[in-house]
């Protein structure tokens, strides 16, 4: 474990904090999480400049110079139960094709694959479990519920948004309740094609 190792989110985002939208009859499940909100995710698809680490990704020329570099970075990755469910177990594997994931949750979830590891004893063990497993990258978080425990733990360096101009309307929101405040300061906005990335540091 580095102790240069940062914890971060980067996610996609409604301006009204939605980071998934409402299924059109109001059932949420495996493979159907976005809802109406796809359009969340255009700007993977809506340039001509290719990823160099999520191939078939084609962003406008800001965004994936911004997107590589977050890409990059991730050791490893935790990701809320909602959100391994709602990827359908990303198949057996992870988001990242080179990063371990661990699986957050308080239930036993028997459909969890060799490659991938389950932990229930709360978002102190998930971190601590991928920044071993990330080495010198970093640790991401996946999930608004997973990135709320993780700040109100004080685990979060980072935080990412992807924020894209729509308002949703419902959905789910990406932020829950945080016991207190976090104050986050603003290291770069870049205006891209669709999308706006916003990065912000968690002030401690
Ligand atoms: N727009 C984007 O970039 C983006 C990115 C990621 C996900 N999403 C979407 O966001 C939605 C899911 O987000 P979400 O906020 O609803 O859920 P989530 O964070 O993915 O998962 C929440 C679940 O994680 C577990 N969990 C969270 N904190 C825990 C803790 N401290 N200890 C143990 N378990 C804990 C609990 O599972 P149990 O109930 O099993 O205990 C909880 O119900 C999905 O629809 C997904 O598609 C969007």
């Amino acid at each position: 474990m580095s102790d240069m190792s940062k914890v971060f989110s980067a996610h996609a985002v409604s301006v009204d904090g939605y980071i998934s939208g409402r299924t059109p009859d109001g059932v949420d499940d495996f493979g159907r999480g976005l809802g109406d909100a796809g359009m969340l995710f255009d700007w993977y698809f809506d340039g001509d400049t290719p990823s160099q680490v999520f191939g078939g990704f084609k962003l406008s020329e800001p965004s994936a110079r911004f997107f590589d570099v977050v890409a990059d970075r991730v050791g490893a990755t935790v990701s809320g139960r909602t959100t391994y469910e709602h990827s359908s177990h990303w198949g057996g594997g992870g988001p990242q094709p080179t990063a371990p994931l661990f699986v957050l949750s308080h239930r036993p979830a028997p459909e969890i694959s060799e490659k991938q590891t389950l932990v229930t004893t709360g978002i102190e063990d998930a971190i601590a479990a991928a920044r071993a497993a990330a080495g010198d990258k970093d640790v991401a978080i996946m999930g608004g519920g997973a990135l709320t425990s993780a700040l109100a733990a004080d685990l979060v360096d980072e935080v990412i948004l992807h924020q894209v101009p729509v308002l949703l309307g419902g959905g789910r929101s990406f932020f829950q309740a945080v016991p207190k405040h976090v104050n986050l300061r603003l290291l770069t906005a870049i205006a891209a094609p669709g999308v706006t990335h916003l990065h912000y540091e968690v002030v401690r």
